[in-house]
This record gives structure tokens, C-alpha cells and sequence, in this order.
């Protein structure tokens, strides 16, 4: 992916080295990021050197103390680091009295309010069509996840009601953030994407607030060559799997961001390969896209080539472009050979001989 604008501060520049807040959280979290961590160490001297801090997080967490984001995790991020990696966390889909998702709240505090998740396969599939090489914008810090919910008793039982909260600033940052990674790209390509054909207060703002942007030569052109499209969500998702190549930077509210990026991990083989970070304007968060996975924790089997490409997209964020480069081009040239590959890809692989392998490239 093209390079971002640098967000390495003053400080990080006198400090020769990097200090980078690891939350690993839950489940595969935990085995996923130390992989993310031998990647950064791999990359030796061409980096500062980098210094990681463990930070507390999670449901695990929670269940022992209480909380699932401490106060001090939030202060050491905000007064210490220079970027961040999140593993995943186990939210219960049942209300736990107490309980807030750490990530989601994580996102808001620290005013992380793009999340950025590049979906790309390694080579064009075996029947020749093109691959997949899109990214998706999520909107991270409102929508539904405001998380103001109501339960109530109504003439026919119980009533169940959800804020979603769209705002005129959220939708701006978020469009600008996306038209500036289009300009990045060869194919300068900007869906929006949106159901304001139904929710015509709430997505129609999102959408009129993007479609605002001035583009046009002559107006204000600062994403001169952006070409603007729009979709409605739903059908988004089925050309998504008919015809992804379409698709460029798409642009999205927090809950169909989410859902629209873990639809377009399936078109690369796994979740286990899709990276994002969330960034803001003075820090950046790399995370992978896929959750604790419970179902093959403590195996050793997940994969950890997300959590790797999280590391080297959190890199690229803050300045350091050739280390990320030297992890991408590692983890492509393990995923193009595909000897050793998790279970996930139709491997045998155990996650530290992945992780081996990455390195070793590195
Ligand atoms: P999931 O992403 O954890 O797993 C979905 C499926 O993909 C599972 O079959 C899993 O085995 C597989 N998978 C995911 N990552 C993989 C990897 N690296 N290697 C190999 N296979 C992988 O989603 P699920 O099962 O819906 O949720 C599990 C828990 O994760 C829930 O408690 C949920 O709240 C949480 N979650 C957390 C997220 C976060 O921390 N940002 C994001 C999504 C879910
Ligand atoms: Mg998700």
C-alpha cells in the first residue's frame, strides 16, 4: 500500500527508539502478536530501536479485575507510546453487567477514528481473473457503536432500542481520510458506501458529507483524479463477491465497515490475512481484522500473517515504509511459495514455524 503521511512526533525523533504499546488481549491475541513482535525485531537496526511495553486488556482481564481497559493501559498509550498493536479480544454476545468492549472503547479514546483495512491476494486466482486489491475505510469511533442501547416493556413485550449516531465531522474526517488514500492509488477509486435509500437521515448525511468533498479541477481540487462512486451496502457485498475487482477504496460507517471487511477477507482465503490499523491524527493502533477466535486458541495453529501485516502497516504509519515493505514482501514471498502455511490456508504449519519463516525472509 502507498505510504501514509508520517505521524512520527518530535519526541519519537530525539528518543532513537520506538516505544510500542502491546495489547495482546485474548485468545489468538496472544498468540498472534508476539509473531508481530519478531517481525519488528527482525528488522534490526533499520528501525530505532524499538521498545515494546506490555499493556493490560481484554475480557480476561475483566474477569479478574473488573475492568477490561485500565485507566493506566489508555495513559501509558496516550503519555508513552508511539504507536500500538491490539491482538483481538472475546466480547460475550450475552450483556456481562460491567462489560465494554476494550478495543471499541480503546478507539474512541484514543480518537482513532479510521480504520484501515487493505484487503489484497498475493497473486490472480487460479482461474486467471484478477485479484483482489481493495481497501476499506471504517468510520471507528460512531454508527451503532455508540452503544446506546434501551431495553423497555412495551404493549407487546419487550422493546429493544439502538442510538446510531452520524455526524457531519465524523463523515468529513473519514471521507478526507479516504480520498487521501485514494490519491495514493493507481486506480484513484472511491466508493461510498451506504443505505441511505432506507436510513436517509442518518446514511444520507454520511453520504452528502463525502459527497461534498470537493474533487472537481477548478473547485477546491485537492483530490483532483479521485473518481467518486456510491453503493448501497447490501448489494455492496454481492458484487463484492462477484466482481471485487470493482473496488478500490471503499468508504463506510462503523457496523457495515466491519461486516463489508471481514466479507472481503474470505476473498483472500482467510481472516487470518487481513490487516488494519486504526489511526487518528497523532497515533496509530495496528490491529488484525479477525477476533480472538476461540475456537483454535491455544493451539498454536492460528495464523499470525494478519498480526504481521498490522505491524508492518503500524510502521509504515508513523515513517518507516522500507521495514514495512521488508515484513510485506516477506509475508508475500511465504504466502506465493505456500509450504508453510497455518490450517487456515489448507496447511500444517504450527504459528511459531510461520513465524519463523517471516523472519527469516525479513
Ligand atoms: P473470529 O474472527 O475470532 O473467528 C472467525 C473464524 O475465523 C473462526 O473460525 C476462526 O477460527 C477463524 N480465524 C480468525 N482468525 C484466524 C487466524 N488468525 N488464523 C486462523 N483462523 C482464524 O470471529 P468470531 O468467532 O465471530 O468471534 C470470536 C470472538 O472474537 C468474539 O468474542 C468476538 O467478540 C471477538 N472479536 C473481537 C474482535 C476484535 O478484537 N477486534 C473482532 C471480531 C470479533
Ligand atoms: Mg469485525
Amino acid at each position: 500500500m502507498a505510504s501514509r503521511a508520517p505521524i512520527r512526533t518530535m519526541a519519537m525523533a530525539a528518543r532513537q527508539s520506538l516505544k510500542i504499546g502491546m495489547l495482546p488481549a485474548d485468545g489468538i491475541g496472544r498468540e498472534v502478536l508476539p509473531g508481530a513482535k519478531a517481525a519488528i525485531l527482525a528488522l534490526g537496526s533499520s528501525i530505532p530501536k524499538p521498545e515494546f511495553i506490555d499493556l493490560p486488556a481484554g475480557f480476561e482481564y475483566f474477569t479478574k479485575t473488573g475492568t477490561a481497559l485500565p485507566d493506566e493501559t489508555v495513559a501509558i498509550l496516550k503519555n508513552e507510546c508511539d504507536c500500538a498493536l491490539f491482538g483481538a479480544v472475546s466480547s460475550p454476545s450475552q450483556k456481562v453487567v460491567g462489560y465494554s468492549s476494550p478495543i471499541v472503547a480503546l478507539r474512541k479514546k484514543m480518537d482513532l477514528y479510521a480504520n484501515i483495512r487493505p484487503v489484497k491476494s498475493v497473486s490472480a486466482d487460479s482461474e486467471g481473473k484478477p485479484g483482489v486489491d481493495l481497501v476499506v475505510i471504517r468510520e471507528n469511533t460512531e454508527c451503532l457503536y455508540v452503544k446506546q442501547e434501551t431495553q423497555t416493556i412495551g404493549e407487546h413485550g419487550k422493546e429493544a432500542r439502538a442510538t446510531r449516531l452520524i455526524t457531519e465531522r465524523a463523515s468529513r474526517r473519514i471521507g478526507e481520510m479516504a480520498f487521501k488514500m485514494a490519491l495514493e492509488r493507481p486506480r484513484k477509486h472511491l466508493t461510498i458506501i451506504h443505505k441511505s435509500n432506507v436510513l436517509s437521515v442518518t446514511d444520507g448525511l454520511f453520504r452528502e458529507t463525502i459527497r461534498a468533498i470537493p474533487t472537481s479541477p477548478g473547485v477546491d481540487g485537492k483530490y483532483d483524479g479521485v473518481t467518486v462512486a456510491e453503493q448501497l451496502v447490501d448489494s455492496a457485498v454481492y458484487r463484492l463477491f462477484r466482481e471485487p475487482q470493482i473496488y478500490d477504496v471503499m468508504v463506510a460507517p462503523n457496523l457495515y465497515g466491519d461486516i463489508l471487511s471481514d466479507a472481503a477477507a474470505a476473498l483472500v482465503g482467510s481472516l487470518g490475512l487481513v490487516p488494519s490499523v486504526n489511526a487518528g491524527d497523532s497515533f496509530v493502533m495496528g490491529e488484525p481484522v479477525h477476533g480472538s477466535a476461540p475456537d483454535i486458541a491455544g493451539q498454536n495453529i492460528a495464523n499470525p500473517l494478519a498480526a504481521i501485516r498490522s505491524a508492518a502497516m503500524m510502521l509504515r504509519h508513523i515513517g518507516y515504509g522500507d521495514g514495512a515493505d521488508r515484513i510485506e514482501n516477506a509475508v508475500d514471498s511465504v504466502l506465493r511459495e505456500g509450504k508453510v502455511l497455518t490450517p487456515d490456508l489448507g496447511g500444517k504449519s504450527k504459528t511459531s514455524e510461520v513465524v519463523e519463516e517471516v523472519t527469516k525472509r525479513i
